[in-house]
């Protein structure tokens, strides 16, 4: 069923969510503090809003996608009585903090507010692997679910809107790690004249190979059992860590990546866990 739905931010990504929108039959108004990046989407019959309050009248579903949250507080500043009974869905990365103050704002007006991390490219939207994570209202997350499944996997976390951007930082906290790792390796690997491509082979199917480890590191954390049946103990990991370190270094590499990882392994050798897997390392982590 189509339905009148408004975005407010036509950026990389908040274009592919209205595109995908508008693939489902669903008609649009669409907003953007700079006009002409609209004009696209104008092309393919969504309607202009030439204001955000013309933008937020036009729909009972306002969809955010901007830059940070400063930029939501000031797209919204003058509009906040206009959005009682109306449900927000912001998709815009942020922080707890953040997502907490906009929601008590928002609800204070008598907004539904559903607060979204969305993991996935722009050309992933709209695409089986593209998945959003959302926290809320449920009353939203129901009466928008429909829409929002043009987006891609919908995955509702439950009522604090805080869920969302806490578990969309954790994921991408993870993402950044792989990368950083993978720049690391590629740099260690090319002071020896390797070159990323000539690495590929050999990272890709290495790193594939250690996901496999994920299972049984969950299990680790969940029962906080670090000690049973270990195959690559700490003392001998926090060995290869600290040679990273230091053949970075007189590689010519500079080993900030990995000095942080260094420092974690060598705080939890120091509580006596050297027996345990590295997984015990979380334990520190979460000690601050
Ligand atoms: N791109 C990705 O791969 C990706 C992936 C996952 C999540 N996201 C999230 O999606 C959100 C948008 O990202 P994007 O890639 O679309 O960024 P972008 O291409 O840089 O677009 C930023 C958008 O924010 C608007 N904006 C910035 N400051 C503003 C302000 N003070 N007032 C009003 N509008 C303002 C921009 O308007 P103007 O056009 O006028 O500058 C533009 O519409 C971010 O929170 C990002 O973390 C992006």
């Amino acid at each position: 069923m189509s339905k009148t739905i408004s975005i407010l931010g036509l950026g990389a990504m908040g274009t592919a969510l209205d595109n995908a929108l508008i693939d489902a039959g669903n008609v649009m108004t669409v907003w953007n503090r700079t006009q002409t990046r609209a004009d696209a989407l104008v092309a393919r019959g969504a309607r202009r809003a030439k204001t955000v309050s013309e933008a937020i009248a036009a729909s009972d579903l306002i969809i955010l996608c901007l830059t940070d949250y400063a930029a939501v507080d000031a797209t919204l500043a003058d509009v906040g009585p206009m959005l009682a009974n109306k449900t927000v869905v912001n998709l815009t990365n942020g922080r707890p903090d953040e997502v907490r103050a906009i929601a008590a704002r928002l609800e204070g007006y008598g907004a539904r507010y559903l607060d979204g991390g969305i993991m996935a490219t722009p050309p992933m939207i709209g695409s089986p692997h593209a998945f959003i994570l959302y926290s809320g209202s449920a009353d939203a997350f129901e009466g928008a679910k429909e829409q929002l499944a043009a987006f891609g996997q919908s995955h509702y976390l439950g009522e604090d809107p805080i869920f969302a951007a806490v578990n969309d930082l954790a994921l991408l906290s993870a993402m950044y790690g792989l990368f950083g790792g993978y720049l690391h390796a590629t740099a260690l690997a090319g002071s020896v004249g390797v070159t990323a491509k000539q690495f590929l082979p050999l990272v890709e199917p290495w790193l594939a190979a250690m996901m496999t480890a994920l299972p049984d590191y969950a299990e680790r954390i969940d029962s906080g059992d670090h000690a049973r049946d270990v195959m690559s103990n700490l003392a001998m990991q926090s060995v290869a860590i600290t040679n990273i370190v230091t053949a970075s270094r007189s590689q010519g590499i500079d080993p900030a990546f990995m000095e942080p990882m260094e420092r974690l392994a060598q705080k939890r050798l120091a509580g006596g866990f050297g027996t345990d897997e590295i997984s015990g390392i979380i334990e520190v982590m979460r000690a601050k």
